[in-house]
């Protein structure tokens, strides 16, 4: 007998939207769909006769409440923001006590707080939750990063597991269906339960910082194979796709190899890559990321320069005029090809590693910040597949937050600390190979002055605590004196020092 009631529904039929309804419907969910446009729900319903979960759509917010089997579960992929109350406010006049509504945007975490107690003061579950993978990750299989209400998880869980990207539990490997486009079987799902309030879009927000820092990462290793070495795209392609072979393996080396080898769809016989405008556009979370790392005292400079890098290259205009009148020094490597390629693989690799260990830097800060049960292990897991940042290197994060829970730093783990001191000489190389030629690498420039910083014992800010206290009398500590104990100089008779409670 047919059943009434749709398993769940979802809001919204852009891209991420339709495609994760598609991949519900993959995994036998009868998934009732709305879309504010209607002629969008009736051509989606059309292009998709016969999936192995009923799709029904419906015209009005009433109708697709009243379809649901209860508690309901409600998902919702649209426009973060404003979208996302006025959908709330819409919902809440017809949802019961015990409903859940799953926010799959990339919503800022502190709105996601927000919604959730104005949701709960009326009974509902509400959960804001990550989901990575593009367009194909929420057809096949993303990586999904709920958090807020405990019990709203517990009703989500079996669509969440069912549809998430799926690793090996011990290589951490991603594994794919039985053809392309079958539900994945066997293998650990890409999700769980990542704490309570707005810590699963606290978390994506993270991912996405370091997911900034990564491509940025890419475009200054191609930058300077292509200006100091002067390779072409498809060499460059290839280089790309040998590093993919081995521990740089991640989603996004792969995919840049492809972009590279691509020539013009347009047939102007040149690669797409030399035609496509150098300004780069972003939606917010990398922004948010970085705010979030100044607010907390947290240093994450190779994610926030990422972002810069993006508003430096927004500025097309400026820069081209500026080019014809600010001096540098013209690319000119005349050195071996194999080696500098050699460090600039290395380079991309060890400020890899600061990236992500200034984003994992910044969740164990707001575990502690904002009091949240965050399993840095369990993300670390959740990333291995399924979302952009996928990367064979999250297999080796996992297992150092397996062996010690509190690691300071990711780059203390003995066994990253030892691929750092690997890579160290040809990142250096690289460095200073882009400060000799003139060519901007902020994030390679960033993360090793980030690892030289951080494995300092004594830093200059000796000198900056001086110069404080001689203009504001801001005070010091002394390197001889128990910590706490604070000590002014009267500069205009510096032989006294006056001890400050
Ligand atoms: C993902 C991505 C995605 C993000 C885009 C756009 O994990 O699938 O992070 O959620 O929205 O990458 O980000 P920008 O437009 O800010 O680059």
């Amino acid at each position: 007998m047919k059943r009434q009631h749709s398993d769940v529904a979802m809001i919204g039929l852009g891209v991420m939207g339709s495609n994760l309804a598609l991949n519900m419907a993959d995994h036998r969910f009868d998934v009732s769909v709305w879309n504010l446009d209607q002629s969008r729900t009736k051509a989606f319903i059309a292009e998709n006769p016969g999936t192995p979960g009923r799709l029904t759509g419906c015209r009005t917010l009433k109708s697709l409440v009243a379809s649901l089997e209860r508690p309901r579960r409600i998902v919702m992929l649209i426009k973060a923001g404003a979208p996302v109350d006025s959908v709330n406010r819409k919902l809440l006049r017809l949802l019961d006590d015990g409903d859940v509504v799953v926010d799959g945007g990339n919503s800022l975490w502190s709105d996601t707080e927000r919604r959730q107690r104005e949701l709960a003061s009326r009974g509902v579950r509400f959960i804001g939750s990550g989901v990575s993978g593009g367009e194909l990750g929420a057809r096949f299989g993303p990586s999904l990063m709920p958090g807020g209400d405990r019990n709203g998880w517990l009703r989500i869980k079996p669509v969440w597991n069912a549809i998430a990207a799926r690793v090996d539990r011990n290589t951490g490997r991603e594994i794919g269906g039985a053809a392309p486009g079958q539900p994945v079987r066997g293998g650990v799902p890409c999700t769980s339960y990542i704490g309570e309030g707005g810590s699963g879009h606290y978390v994506k927000m993270v991912h996405n910082g370091i997911e900034y820092a990564d491509m940025q990462l890419i475009c200054e290793a191609y930058l300077l194979l292509t200006r100091l070495l002067g390779l072409k795209p498809d060499a460059i392609a290839k280089i790309f796709a040998s590093w993919n072979e081995g521990e740089l393996d991640s989603y996004l080396i792969e995919i840049a190899a492809d972009l590279l080898a691509q020539k013009d769809p347009l047939n102007t016989r040149r690669f797409l890559v030399d035609l496509i405008l150098d300004t780069a556009g972003q939606k917010g979370t990398g922004k948010w990321t970085g705010i979030s790392s100044l607010d907390m005292g947290v240093p994450a400079p190779t994610i926030t320069l990422a972002v810069f890098a993006r508003f430096l290259s927004a500025l097309k205009d400026e820069r081209v005029s500026a080019s014809t009148k600010l001096r540098g020094p013209k690319p000119s490597y005349g050195g071996s090809r194999e080696a500098a390629v050699a460090a600039i693989r290395d380079a991309l690799y060890a400020s890899k590693i600061c990236a992500y260990a200034q984003g994992f830097a910044l969740l164990a800060a707001a575990r502690r910040d904002f009091r949240w049960k965050l399993d840095l292990r369990s993300i670390a897991r959740i990333w291995r597949g399924g979302c952009i940042i996928r990367a064979r290197f999250l297999q080796r994060i996992a297992s150092a937050y397996e062996a010690d829970r509190r690691l300071p730093n990711l780059m203390l783990d003995r066994s990253i600390r030892r691929s750092l001191t690997r890579a160290q000489s040809g990142w250096r190389t690289t460095v200073r190979l882009a400060a000799t030629h003139g060519v901007a690498c902020p994030a390679f420039m960033s993360a090793l002055a980030y690892y030289d910083g951080y494995r300092s014992a004594r830093l200059p800010a000796n000198i900056l605590q001086g110069l404080r206290d001689y203009f504001g009398a801001h005070s010091f500590e002394r390197v001889d004196r128990p910590r706490g104990q604070f000590f002014h100089v009267d500069w205009a008779d510096p032989s006294r020092p006056i001890e400050k409670k």
